[in-house]
C-alpha cells in the first residue's frame, strides 16, 4: 500500500483538502487555538525527544563511550515512549472519533492515522525492547553491551523518520480540522 507510513513522502493528496483550508503559513497566527496550539507543543516535544536521542547516538557512534550513551539515552527514551504512546491512545480514542463525526469528508484521512498508531505502536515495542535489552546488559556488565548499544541505535534509525512523518501529516489533517470547527473542540 502506497500510502503505508514507512514508504510515503507526505500526506496523500486525497486528504490535504483541508490544508489548502488553512495553510502552515497562517498556524503561527494569534488566532490558532488553544487545543490547536496545545496539539503543535506536543509534537514540538516528540520532535524535540527525537533529536535529543538522535544526538547521543551521534556521540557515541563518533567515538562516545556506552556508559554516557546510557546514562543521557534511557531516562530520555523511556519519556519519549510513554508519552507518544499516551498521546496515541488520546488521539485514537477520543480525539478522531470526535473529527469523524464533524468532519465525515476526512475519515479516510482518519484512517490512515490509525493505521499509522498501528504500525509506530509496534515499532515502540520494538524500540523498548531494544532500550531494555540494551539497559540489561550495560547494568549487568554483559560482553555484548555495545551490540545491544548499536542495535538499539539501528531501531532508532529506523522508528525516527516514521514518527516524524507521522507527526507532520496528521499536522497537515488535524489543525486545519480543529480551526475549521473550533465549537467541536472548545474545553
Ligand atoms: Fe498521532
Ligand atoms: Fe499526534
Amino acid at each position: 500500500m502506497s500510502d503505508a507510513l514507512e514508504v510515503r513522502t507526505g500526506l496523500p493528496e486525497a486528504h490535504r483538502w483541508l490544508l489548502e483550508t488553512y495553510p502552515r503559513l497562517r498556524w503561527h497566527d494569534a488566532e490558532l487555538g488553544e487545543v490547536a496550539r496545545f496539539w503543535l507543543q506536543m509534537h514540538a516535544g516528540f520532535r524535540h525527544k527525537q533529536a535529543e536521542m538522535e544526538r547521543h547516538v551521534t556521540v557515541w557512534r563518533t567515538g562516545g563511550d556506552l556508559v554516557a550513551l546510557h546514562r543521557g539515552l534511557i531516562p530520555t527514551l523511556q519519556a519519549y515512549l510513554q508519552h507518544l504512546d499516551g498521546h496515541h491512545r488520546v488521539e485514537t480514542g477520543h480525539y478522531f472519533p470526535v473529527m469523524r463525526r464533524v468532519e465525515p469528508r476526512i475519515t479516510t484521512g482518519i484512517d490512515l492515522l490509525d493505521a499509522d498508531h498501528e504500525a509506530i505502536h509496534g515499532h515502540l515495542e520494538t524500540l523498548f525492547k531494544a532500550g531494555l535489552a540494551f539497559h540489561q546488559a550495560l547494568a549487568g556488565g554483559a560482553l555484548d553491551a555495545a551490540d545491544r548499544a548499536a542495535r538499539l541505535a539501528e531501531v532508532l534509525d529506523r522508528v525516527t523518520p516514521a514518527a516524524c512523518r507521522h507527526l507532520e501529516d496528521e499536522e497537515d489533517i488535524v489543525i486545519p480540522l480543529i480551526q475549521r470547527h473550533a465549537d467541536a473542540f472548545a474545553h
